[in-house]
């Protein structure tokens, strides 16, 4: 097999992320640069700032990879990039940024979906890990479940049907006035360790659907009245809130936590039944996207896929949110097997993408 070094570029969201990566699976570096202060200061991405923030940081973020592997441009055997889903404005800068660079060293260039490559990245920490597998991908914009037959071959067998799961972390972090200079998921995952889960009944979404959608704003109508009827005013930081009130924002947190997840569990448990009936050799369910790195997710799931007799596998936190190694990896994967186009011209107008 060939030895190939890849320049991964993501830029779909919020995240300005650059990495290299071996195809052997050595990781030579990882950036990313995060527009948390924006998303604090105005609650949620605006497509044109996260494009201008995105401009800005690009080519320090890629030369910052570079740098950190101990290479220049010429090493490189590929430049691969996300070219969707997301927000076109912001991809438009990573996809214009790729193209420079492999028209200027002439490289060829590898456009990635950006939730295959949220799953993929599972076969480079998990190296057993063949096709066919399952996979959940819980993030802020999607949550799928799908049948991994092989490179490319992905049979969907749920998505949601209106919000995705973190999503609703964000909003309940944002109603229960928690800090947002980071993303709400992990400031909601620290909270409900301080309060009672069984405190308040949210019910659980689609529980008369016997398929493997999800919904999840239903569930957020439920907490934001929740949060009204307790009189939680989200102006006041949880730094300042009384020991009460503290407790009374926990026990949302937790409450809240318990049926997303149990959403995913029931799912989750019926996706695996179908699935094996359709590919019976499948040992593992990938969990993988921002809310992966969750550990009350990890381990609630962990649960369900054993009772399965299946393996879980979830990448480390920072292979899990948005990040250029997942890109640079499902580049290899695709280089291998020739999907690739070759190098772009050396200049190009900058207007062209
Ligand atoms: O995959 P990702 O970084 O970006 C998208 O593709 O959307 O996922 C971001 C989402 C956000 O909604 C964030 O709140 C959530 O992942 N998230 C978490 C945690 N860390 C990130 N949700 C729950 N618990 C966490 N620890
Ligand atoms: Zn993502």
């Amino acid at each position: 097999k060939q030895d190939l070094v890849v320049l991964g570029i993501e830029t779909s969201c919020d995240d300005t992320a650059a990495a290299v990566v071996r195809s052997s699976g050595e990781i030579l570096s990882q950036v990313v640069s995060s527009q948390a202060d924006l998303l604090a200061r105005y609650g949620g991405v605006a497509p044109k700032m996260a494009e201008e923030a995105h401009s800005q940081v690009i080519d320090q973020v890629v030369q910052e990879a570079l740098e950190k592997a101990n290479l220049s441009e010429r090493d490189l055997s590929a430049v691969a990039v996300t070219i969707g889903p997301g927000l076109s404005l912001c991809l438009r800068v990573g996809v214009r940024k790729a193209r420079k660079v492999a028209g200027t060293f002439n490289l060829p260039i590898i456009g990635v979906h950006h939730m295959e490559a949220h799953a993929l990245v599972a076969r480079l920490t998990e190296q057993d890990l063949q096709f066919p597998f399952m996979a959940l991908l819980i993030s802020g914009g999607h949550n799928l479940l799908i049948l991994a037959h092989d490179l490319g071959q992905y049979l969907q067998l749920g998505t949601t049907i209106d919000d995705a799961i973190g999503e609703a972390y964000d909003k309940t972090a944002k109603w229960l006035g928690l800090d947002m200079r980071r993303s709400g998921g992990p400031a909601i995952e620290e909270l409900a360790l301080e309060g009672d889960a069984e405190s308040i009944k949210f019910s659980i979404p689609m529980k008369q659907h016997k398929d493997c959608n999800f919904s999840y704003a239903g569930l957020k109508t439920q907490v934001r009245l929740a949060i009204e009827s307790r009189n939680v005013n989200a102006a006041i930081p949880i730094s300042s809130a009384s020991s009460d009130d503290r407790r009374c924002r926990a026990d949302i947190a937790a409450s809240f936590q318990r049926v997303a997840v149990l959403h995913l569990e029931e799912r989750c448990h019926r996706a695996i039944e179908w699935a094996l009936k359709i590919e019976p050799s499948i040992k593992y369910l990938v969990v993988s996207g921002g809310v992966a790195s969750n550990k009350y997710v990890r381990a609630r799931l962990d649960h369900v896929v054993k009772k399965n007799n299946l393996h879980l596998v979830c990448p480390p936190p920072s292979l899990c949110t948005d990040n250029g190694v997942m890109v640079a990896w499902t580049g290899i994967e695709q280089f291998r097997v020739g999907r690739f186009d070759p190098p772009p011209p050396a200049e190009e107008p900058e207007d062209f993408v």
